[in-house]
Parts: structure tokens; sequence; C-alpha cells
């Protein structure tokens, strides 16, 4: 049996949504990213915005689970500013070395799904498996759905192969 580990970062529970659900069908370990200082508010809108721009990297906690002790680690994330959360960023630094196969997923407005995600490839250092985006309006109306069980399918398809 493949093992899965889904790793994310959500600052107001969209991508945390998307991660519960594929933890749930894949029977994979959950690890939620975690950093000291709170991105509440508006000025952390701002802040967070800005960092993500300038590329840098959050200061996390120290992770739960060993990524090299899973097959595939799915990784989510929600865009800021057509780039990776800066949360997400510093785990793809950290960890890097040790992501035997990645996923990539991210929740969204509306734009800038593509650009995230090749920007997660860089930072992982590797080509995702798959991939899967959700934009809020998607996620409100369940349209969401569909798409994620595509994502599912090529996931357990890579598994096996
Ligand atoms: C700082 C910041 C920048 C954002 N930039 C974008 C963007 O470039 N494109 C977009 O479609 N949505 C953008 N959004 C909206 C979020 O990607 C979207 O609300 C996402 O679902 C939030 O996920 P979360 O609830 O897991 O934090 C941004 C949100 C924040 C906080």
């Amino acid at each position: 049996m493949p093992k899965f580990l889904v790793v994310y970062y959500s600052r107001t529970g969209h991508t945390a949504q998307v991660a519960r659900a594929l933890a749930d069908r894949l029977g994979a370990d959950l690890e939620p990213i975690r950093e000291a200082r709170s991105r509440k508010g508006i000025w952390q809108y701002f802040r967070s915005a800005r960092e993500a721009l300038a590329g840098k990297r959050a200061e996390i906690e120290p992770a739960r689970h060993d990524p090299a002790a899973y097959d595939i680690v799915l990784l989510g994330s929600p865009v800021w500013a057509s780039h990776p959360s800066t949360p997400v960023s510093a785990y793809l630094a950290a960890n890097r070395e040790k992501l035997k196969a990645v996923a990539f997923f991210v929740t969204l407005g509306g734009s800038g799904a593509e650009k995230t995600m090749a920007r997660m490839e860089e930072a992982a250092g590797k080509q995702a498996l798959a991939k899967f985006s959700a934009t809020e309006r998607e996620l409100k109306s369940g349209k969401w759905k569909r798409g994620l069980q595509r994502f599912i399918d090529a996931i357990e398809e890579a598994a096996t192969a």
C-alpha cells in the first residue's frame, strides 16, 4: 500500500477543506503547516501579499511527519499574488530533499493557479505527478468535487505504476 502525506497551509480555511477531503479519501496522514505569528486582519493580508511577491519564506514550526517516509506528498497552498503562500515556500525549502514524489493543490479567488504551481515545482525541484485547483466559487457551489476525483485518480494511478 502506498503511503500518502497531505501537507497544507490555510489562512482562512479553504485549502484546509480540500486537504481534509484528500486525506480522508486517500487514507493519508495530515500535516497542517503552522506558524507562530498571526495573519489575521487586513494589515496581515497586505504583509502576506508583499512577502509572497518577494519570494519570502515564513517562519514555520517543525513538521510532525517526516516527508521522507511517504511515497507521495500532496502539498496544498492558497494562491497569494500568483505565488505560493510563504509558509508553503518555507516548507518546500526545508523539505525539498526529502520529497520522493509530489502532487500540488491550490485554492484561489480566480487567477494565478498555474503560475503558483509552476513555482511550487521549481521550489520542490521536481515536476508534480498531478495538480488541482479550486476557486472560492467552486468550493462554495460544490463544483470542485469532480476535479478532485480526477486528481485522486491520477495520484492513485501514479502510485501503482
Ligand atoms: C495575501 C493574499 C493574496 C492573494 N492573491 C490571490 C491571487 O493572486 N489570485 C487569486 O485568485 N486569489 C488570491 N487570493 C485569494 C486566496 O487565494 C483564496 O481566498 C484562497 O482560497 C485562500 O485560501 P485559505 O482559505 O486556505 O487561506 C489572495 C489571498 C491573500 C490572503
